[in-house]
């Protein structure tokens, strides 16, 4: 079993890991694999450190998904945006202009886009959806940020549906039935509390946003449901990549416990950054003897590195895992990174020693 064989046919990749492991290179690298193979693929990142631009000698990558390169037609890269996303969102939901109009002007509206947290994951879903919906790719491949706010992407659709049936949100968005006037009165009073510590303005943007909200909200369930689907379906694989630096395989461990504990299997483990192994050892018989000891600690660095993964991916029942090595240099352009994807190409499945 090779890599390629693993994921090829996937048409969703989301990587997953923890920070700096070289999710945003490897992203990119299985994408100019797959793309070779001549799928249509596109590169999605979630990561706002621009990382995928850099990875590839471009200026910027934007929410609109452009070819990394001309001689690569199906090769395309997109940056996650995630205001222009939400912008889109609520005209796609909105039943007026007017509605649209009143909701994008509002500041608590402004606030939530960029400031309230899990609003970047659930628009990368949004995004990833419309990206499907499109059916512009064959394969579209995500590249989260660190650890904890990749699972939070996870968890995002669900979390929104949660939002949206919060009581207090339907409250807010209904106008309340004869017998729970005296509660809605109760309520009016606690807005004025509030607003005393808050300042009316506040108070009152938040009310209108709420009113200018009805109505979309259905939308955005539905959609939140349809998204929790498609991660969970078969055409969807979770890649976890990591280096074998003893935390990384830890976070990483976590990560896969907390993607199970949501109903998502880890189906991929990539081991980047292994020390590499060298061939022989230096035969110039005028090489100093350093050389040859720190060929030696390498070797025993790059065994040692392999008895941790094995025992780590048995305690996590994992079929088996596979890697890249370091390379000498860092991956910024193009070259560099057609250099990570065929090594990637060559990359078998390595499996989990079972104990005797
Ligand atoms: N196999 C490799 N050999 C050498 N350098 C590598 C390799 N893989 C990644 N790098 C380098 O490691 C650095 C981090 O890689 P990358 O940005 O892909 O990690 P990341 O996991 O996406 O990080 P973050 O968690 O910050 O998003 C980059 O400078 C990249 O060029
Ligand atoms: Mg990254």
């Amino acid at each position: 079993m090779n890599l390629l064989d693993a994921i090829g046919t996937k048409e969703t990749l989301v990587c997953i890991g923890p920070g700096g492991v070289g999710k945003t290179t490897s992203a990119a690298a299985v994408g100019l694999m797959l793309a070779n193979t001549g799928r249509k693929v596109c590169v999605l990142t979630i990561d706002p450190a621009r990382r995928l631009a850099s990875a590839l000698g471009l200026d910027r990558v934007d929410n609109e998904p452009v070819l990394a390169s001309e001689d690569l037609p199906n090769y395309w890269v997109a940056m996650l945006d995630p205001k222009q996303t939400f912008d889109a969102m609520i005209r796609r939901y909105s039943s007026s202009s007017q509605q649209e109009d009143e909701i994008i002007a509002n500041p608590v509206y402004r606030n939530l886009v960029t400031r309230l947290s899990g609003t970047q994951e659930y628009m990368a879903f949004e995004r990833l959806w419309e990206l499907r919906e499109s059916q512009r790719f064959d394969t579209i491949i995500v590249d989260t940020p660190p650890a904890q706010a990749a699972i939070d992407f996870l968890h995002a659709p669900s979390r929104l549906a949660g939002f949206l049936d919060n009581r207090i949100f339907k409250f807010m968005l209904k106008p309340p039935p004869l017998y729970l006037r005296p509660i809605a009165m109760a309520t009016r009073g606690l807005i004025k509390q509030i607003a005393s510590v808050v300042g009316a303005e506040v108070v009152n943007d938040t009310m209108s946003f709420f009113q200018a909200f009805s109505g979309i909200e259905d939308g955005f369930r539905e959609r939140a449901l349809m998204t929790s689907e498609l991660l969970a379906s078969q055409a969807t694989s979770y890649l976890l990549v990591s280096s074998p630096a003893s935390d990384a395989l830890a976070a990483g461990s976590r990560m896969v416990g907390l993607l199970r504990g949501i109903g998502h299997q880890v189906d991929s483990v990539l081991v980047n950054r292994m020390t590499p192994t060298y061939a022989a050892y230096p035969r110039d018989p005028g090489a100093p003897p350093e050389a040859k000891e720190d060929l030696m600690r390498l070797t025993q660095m790059r065994t040692h590195q392999q008895l941790v993964i094995d025992g780590w991916g048995k305690e996590l029942g994992l079929e088996g895992w596979y890697y890249l090595e370091d390379l000498a240099t860092d991956v910024s352009n193009l070259a560099a990174l057609a250099e990570v994807a065929a090594a990637m190409e060559q990359c078998t499945l390595v499996p989990f020693q079972v104990a005797e």
